[in-house]
């Protein structure tokens, strides 16, 4: 799958983003290892700390369909905004090397690695095999 591809889903994904409260739609688009994308939007809540993010809703819609690994993942923002930092730990769990492809509405378009936005991160490694 082509990154414009992915972040084309993202972008037609954003548009069902439930945000009455802060208006900041966010759509993201997760490829795992099966090949299969699996979108995710902010679903907002009038108790405002129960939000969740577009990145986890797609994480967790992923994992829930069997998937453990993934390859990469696309947001797209109005401005262009980075996941925050509980999306990268969640993220981290299933794939610590995955690409994370940041675009805004306009299609400008930057990509990382998620080991750049979660430095010396902590994962399934640091816990002792039982
Ligand atoms: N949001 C995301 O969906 N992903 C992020 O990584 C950052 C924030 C959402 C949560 C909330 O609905 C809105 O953006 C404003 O914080």
């Amino acid at each position: 799958m082509k990154d414009q591809e992915l972040i084309a889903l993202a972008a037609e994904a954003r548009l069902n983003a439930y945000a009455p409260y802060s208006h900041y739609l966010v759509g993201a688009a997760l490829l795992a290892a099966s090949g299969k994308v699996y979108t995710g939007v902010n679903v907002e809540n009038s108790s405002y700390g129960l939000a969740i993010c577009a990145e986890r809703t797609a994480a967790v819609k992923a994992v829930s369909e069997g998937e453990r690994e993934f390859v990469a993942i696309a947001v797209v923002t109005e401005n262009g905004g980075t996941p925050c930092g509980a999306c990268r730990q969640v993220l981290n769990e299933f794939g610590p090397d995955m690409r994370v492809l940041i675009a805004d509405v306009d299609g400008n378009c930057q990509a990382y690695r998620l080991a750049e936005l979660l430095p010396a991160s902590f994962g399934p490694a640091q816990l002792p095999k039982k």
